[in-house]
């Protein structure tokens, strides 16, 4: 596709790590200029702009949902989907990340239903974070994200990117970069169709109510 065709898509590009130094925070700054090149416009953040205590609902109760959640918050829904780097942590995500996801989550409308997420990760190990990402998915798809199928896992990730901060393998690179270009290439479709993304329903059965309140319907769906 021919970028000048392309219809404004934004898109929220962040790492999943706190370190200084993270390799996942390497890979999202690679995604964040691919998607550039690809058309999109960027919004590039690290883990740190999103800081939040422990998840306690107490601490909800008395001080409100923290800045850090707020700031994602308001960067979600401004955007049309999002990317994240996420390192594996015990064949799971970073518990920092899982945390910030914890307290977004509270936000009402809640900002993740209906976005357009891609997920990658870059680990020292073999597996490159891959089981990490399948737990990502999880809570994602959960709170009605749109998680794309492809997801990228890279490897050795301390050995696999050169001096000017791309994958040195040539092939993984180019993969790279048409996955990125197919996730934008969705996210624009679903700017075109947008009933792809109306409903929430976190446990079916359950009722909007006060107390629970976790189904989002959309305009035209019967309740
Ligand atoms: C507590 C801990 C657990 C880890 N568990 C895994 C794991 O299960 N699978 C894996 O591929 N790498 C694992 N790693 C390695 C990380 O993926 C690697 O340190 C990576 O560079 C962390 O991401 P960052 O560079 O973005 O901070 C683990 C690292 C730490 C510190």
């Amino acid at each position: 596709m021919e970028n000048q065709k392309r219809c404004s898509v934004r898109l929220l590009v962040f790492p999943g790590s706190l370190r200084e130094g993270s390799l996942n925070d390497k890979l999202a700054t690679l995604a964040a200029s691919i998607a550039e090149q690809k058309g999109a416009t960027v919004e590039r953040a690290v883990m740190s702009d999103f800081e939040c205590p422990a998840y306690d609902m107490d601490v909800e109760l008395s001080a409100g949902i923290p800045a850090g959640a707020q700031t994602l918050h308001d960067k979600l829904i401004s955007v049309d989907g999002f990317m994240i780097a996420s390192p594996e942590y015990n064949a799971s995500m970073s518990g920092v990340l899982k945390n910030t996801i914890d307290w977004v989550s509270r936000f009402r409308p809640q900002p993740i239903h209906g976005n357009q997420a891609f997920l990658m990760a870059a680990s020292t190990s073999m597996t490159g974070g891959k089981v990490g990402l399948w737990a990502l998915r999880q809570p994602l798809e959960h709170l009605g994200a749109r998680t794309y199928p492809d997801m990228f896992a890279l490897a050795q990730a301390h050995h696999a990117f050169d001096q000017t901060g791309r994958i040195a393998d040539a092939k993984l690179q180019v993969w790279f970069e048409s996955t990125i270009e197919c996730f934008i290439d969705l996210v624009e479709a679903s700017k075109h169709y947008p009933h792809l993304k109306k409903q929430w329903v976190e446990f079916l059965g359950e009722r909007p109510d006060d107390e629970t309140a976790r189904v989002e319907m959309g305009e035209t769906a019967a309740v």
